[in-house]
């Protein structure tokens, strides 16, 4: 292990030079991101957001509007920012158990859920891992009670359910531009909808809670510099892995993962820089994919036929982006002890999420403490492995060599 070596762990695009040089000089309209969506997803309207989180609370602050019913229902698996944007709009949080092979929601669960509560205004399916999920399924479900579908496309820009981008399959989508999530401004978010009629709502949600702040927009704009000169394997250690050893160290495993929230999320408006630095790298997408995808590719290849051990992979017909690879372990123990040696290798394995939904404590008044069994199993059994572009095939056979010794 070399601290001037260390891969991070899912497929940020790292900044290029010639990027920032664009956004600087680029003067094409207001929000020329948004429009990189519209034109992308072919969707009436998309708008660029602080974050994922603000983006998903300005839909709900839409959603507030065209319905009476204050429940939202989300996966038992998910990102914690999720219930709290949630919270914040003034929904009531409930949770349904994912199955136990997937990240899908247990279907029997859900039919079963919405059929029994007449509050539920909405339901958000999650394309985690890069990996559509199985929305038609849970659309069926949704379309017979009544119940909005949003679409959290956080990690999964670019993915295809069959021959549909996620995002433009449900009635509201949003998009996450975070560090390490592909394209990024350091810190962003996209919300679109198929529906033209929901457009106003959301820009007066969005006009309402995201001023110009130009103080944080700063601390924004020099983070992103901080993106470009450390997001690379010779800094990255600096940044990233040393301060989340020193939190395990604390034994502190939900700040180790950096998923430390409160209510109190930034809603803000985003600076023609930052939204110009995004537009110029979207032109990137498609070869960054395709990059991950075969990335993802000598991890399904190498460890084919290996016992103990499942990856997580598109359905048949489907498009999935692979920020990163997961891996399901049987036992759980055989996936601590590959953590446990990997951690400080400096080869890009890491983990999802730390805790099922409901098992954050400060998550503890906002969502339901219900037995998620398989949100923890999942907890306990994965482990995710990068397909950064900075990943070199001899350090997936590394990662593998390790696994399988492991195992
Ligand atoms: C699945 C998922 N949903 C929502 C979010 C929130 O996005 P953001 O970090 O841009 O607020 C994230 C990212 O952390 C995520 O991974």
């Amino acid at each position: 292990m070399s601290i001037f070596r260390d891969i991070p762990p899912t497929a940020g695009f790292p900044l290029h030079a010639q990027e920032i040089v664009a956004a600087i000089t680029c003067s094409r309209g207001e929000d020329p991101l948004a429009d990189d969506f519209k034109k992308y997803l072919n969707a009436p309207y998309a708008r660029t957001t602080c974050s994922g989180t603000a983006a998903l609370f300005f839909i709900c602050c839409a959603i507030q509007k065209m319905t009476s019913r204050r429940t939202i229902l989300i996966p038992s698996f998910i990102c914690p920012l999720v219930p709290l944007a949630l919270r914040r709009a003034g929904f009531t949080v409930a949770v349904c158990d994912i199955g136990a092979q997937d990240f899908n929601f247990d279907q029997a669960r859900l039919e079963t859920i919405c059929a029994a509560n007449r509050d539920i205004a909405a339901v958000v399916i999650n394309h985690l891992a890069g990996i559509p999920a199985d929305v038609e399924a849970s659309l069926t479900v949704a379309r017979k009670h009544n119940i909005i579908v949003i679409e959290d496309c956080a990690q999964a820009l670019g993915a295809f359910s069959k021959d549909r981008k996620v995002g433009t399959l449900g009635d509201f989508a949003f998009f996450s531009f975070a560090a390490g999530k592909g394209l990024t401004m350091y810190e962003g978010g996209m919300m679109a909808t198929m529906h033209e009629q929901y457009a106003s709502l959301l820009d007066d949600a969005a006009a309402l809670y995201a001023p110009r702040n130009a103080a944080l927009e700063t601390v924004r704009v020099l983070q992103l510099f901080g993106y470009w000169l450390f997001y690379r394997p010779a800094l990255f250690w600096f940044v990233f892995t040393l301060p989340q050893q020193l939190w395990h160290l604390c034994g502190n495993d939900i700040r180790a993962l950096r998923e430390h929230f409160n209510l109190n999320f930034p809603l803000h408006a985003v600076s023609r820089f930052r939204i110009g630095v995004a537009h110029s790298a979207f032109t990137r997408l498609d070869g960054e994919i395709a990059q991950q995808r075969e990335k993802a590719l000598w991890y399904f290849r190498k460890l084919e036929g290996c016992r103990g051990v499942r990856l997580l992979q598109e359905s048949s017909g489907d498009r999935a982006t692979y920020p990163y690879v997961t891996v399901v372990f049987d036992d759980p123990a055989a996936r601590n002890k590959v953590l446990q040696h990997c951690v400080r290798a400096g080869i890009g394995i890491s983990q999802i999420y730390a805790r099922a939904i409901g098992d954050y404590p400060y998550l503890k008044k906002i969502v339901p403490a219900e037995p998620y069994d398989n949100g923890r199993l999942i907890v306990k059994r994965t482990l995710t492995l990068s397909t950064n572009t900075f990943l070199t095939e001899k350090d997936a056979d590394e990662v593998v060599r390790i696994i399988k010794e492991m195992l």
